[in-house]
């Protein structure tokens, strides 16, 4: 069932029973969104926000059914995005669209099925033989540091690990990564609604004609001559015949290489600006690198890199006592539902010892995150590794800078003194 409104009658008429103020780029909602967060919560945890044009849920319940429920709520809001820009628009994001829209995050049953097997085929079983080599890029990382007064936690630490990770698993030479950055933060302005960035699309656009260009190259290497990585893994056909397409090859090639680094980074960095934040949970932590693994849990409820996760509605239905109609936008707070106190008392309290069960971080059902044993032993072996080698850290900017995004929570950089 379909509504026949216009989604401008729709918003009116609902406004009056659940607009909000939320404004998640309001210079408050940007250093801490959690006071908003929770009002919201605890006034209208379904609430219509004009400003994002869709519905923010706060609860936890709510945002779990959400990302669980893929036959209510739609994966696929790519298409319908390109699909509603007029064709001289549409033509200038036609990279965007052709290599964006295959990416299994972005799709339902059965497109997201046939490409996840693959992931799972591919990409699982590589996690684990990852860990001597993770220690020795943290180790080389480290090594780098050696004799600095101080230095960015981002630029020299916490984003070349993932990218130096998901680089080498793949096989993409390591001499690129300073051109992976640029395209990844080109990406990512358009992925993350970078809310403030007005030429988005053009560079975003123009970033993933490049990363296309850059795996076609690796692709056409590997079918004449197949090696051990991620690349050729993918080309592989599985024993139940699954084969990937070869444009969704050059996508999971680019979803793969972004996905993996953009999100780990803001977990290293999170998780030291909030120790450092902390410092009777960094002394705990200092005492007992044992507790690495639960510390990693508590960043990522109380300040993971994932903000929210946007879903479309397929048919008309009710969530917490609310109609929503059939097109409309949900935004599923992930952040706010990892505090809701109904599933985790005391939530605002940083404790490295909670071990949360239940986070919604890295998502929840179909989609749950493939790289998230990657990035929990990624965090789990450079957090201690890091404090151990700098027993004097110190944050240098009182503030700390944070991106102004719907989607992502990370910082723009993260200057640290190490005595
Ligand atoms: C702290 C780090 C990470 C966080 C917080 C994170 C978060 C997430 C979340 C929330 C989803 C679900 C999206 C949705 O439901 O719409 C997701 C999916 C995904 N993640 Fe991650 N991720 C992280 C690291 C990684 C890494 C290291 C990789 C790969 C190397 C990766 C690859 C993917 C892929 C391919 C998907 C799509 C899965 C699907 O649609 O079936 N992620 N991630």
């Amino acid at each position: 069932m379909t509504s026949t409104a216009t989604p401008a009658r729709r918003r009116l008429a609902r406004e009056p029973l659940a607009a909000v103020g939320f404004d998640p780029a309001a210079a408050t909602a940007v250093v801490d969104p959690h006071p908003a967060l929770h009002a919201l919560r605890a006034q209208t945890p379904v609430a219509w926000s004009p400003t994002l044009g869709g519905w923010i849920l706060t609860r936890y319940d709510d945002v779990r059914t959400v990302l669980m429920d893929y036959r209510r709520f739609s994966s696929d809001r790519m298409r319908p995005f390109f699909g509603h820009l007029d064709p001289a628009r549409r033509a200038t994001v036609a990279h965007l669209e052709r290599y964006v829209t295959p990416w299994a995050v972005f799709n339902d049953p059965p497109v997201h099925t046939r490409v996840r097997t693959i992931l799972n085929r591919t990409f699982i079983p590589r996690v684990e033989g990852m860990t001597p080599r993770i220690r020795a890029i943290v180790a080389d990382l480290l090594a780098g540091l050696e004799g600095r007064a101080d230095f960015d936690v981002i630029a020299n630490f916490a984003y070349p690990l993932p990218a130096a990770v998901i680089m080498t698993m793949m096989g993409t030479p390591l001499a690129d990564i300073a051109s992976m950055r640029i395209w990844s933060d080109a990406l990512a302005e358009f992925i993350g609604s970078g809310l403030l960035a007005p030429d988005k699309y053009a560079r975003a656009d123009a970033a993933t004609a490049a990363m296309a260009d850059y795996f076609a190259a690796m692709i056409a290497e590997r079918r004449r001559a197949p090696r051990d990585d991620l690349l050729s893994d993918l080309m592989q056909p599985g024993d139940d015949g699954t084969r990937i397409a070869d444009d969704e090859l050059v996508a999971t090639a680019i979803l793969m290489l972004f996905a993996g680094h953009e999100t780990t980074t803001n977990l290293v960095t999170n998780g030291l600006s909030e120790l450092l934040r902390h410092p009777a949970q960094l002394a705990l932590l200092r005492a007992d690198a044992g507790l690495a693994p639960s510390t990693v849990e508590e960043v990522l409820r109380y300040q993971g890199p994932t903000a929210a996760m946007t879903r479309i509605v397929r048919e008309d239905l009710e969530l917490g006592g609310v109609p929503l109609r059939a097109g409309d936008r949900v935004y599923a707070m992930i952040n706010a539902a990892n505090r809701d106190p109904a599933r985790f008392p005391d939530p605002d309290r940083f404790d490295i010892r909670r071990n949360p069960q239940g986070i919604l971080t890295f998502g929840a059902g179909i989609h749950l995150c493939v790289g998230a044993p990657l990035a929990r032993l990624e965090a789990q072996i450079a957090l201690p590794a890091l404090l151990a080698r700098c027993p004097g850290l110190r944050a240098l900017e009182p503030e700390r800078d944070w991106h102004v995004s719907v989607v992502l929570r990370g910082l723009r950089r993260f200057r640290v003194a190490t005595r």
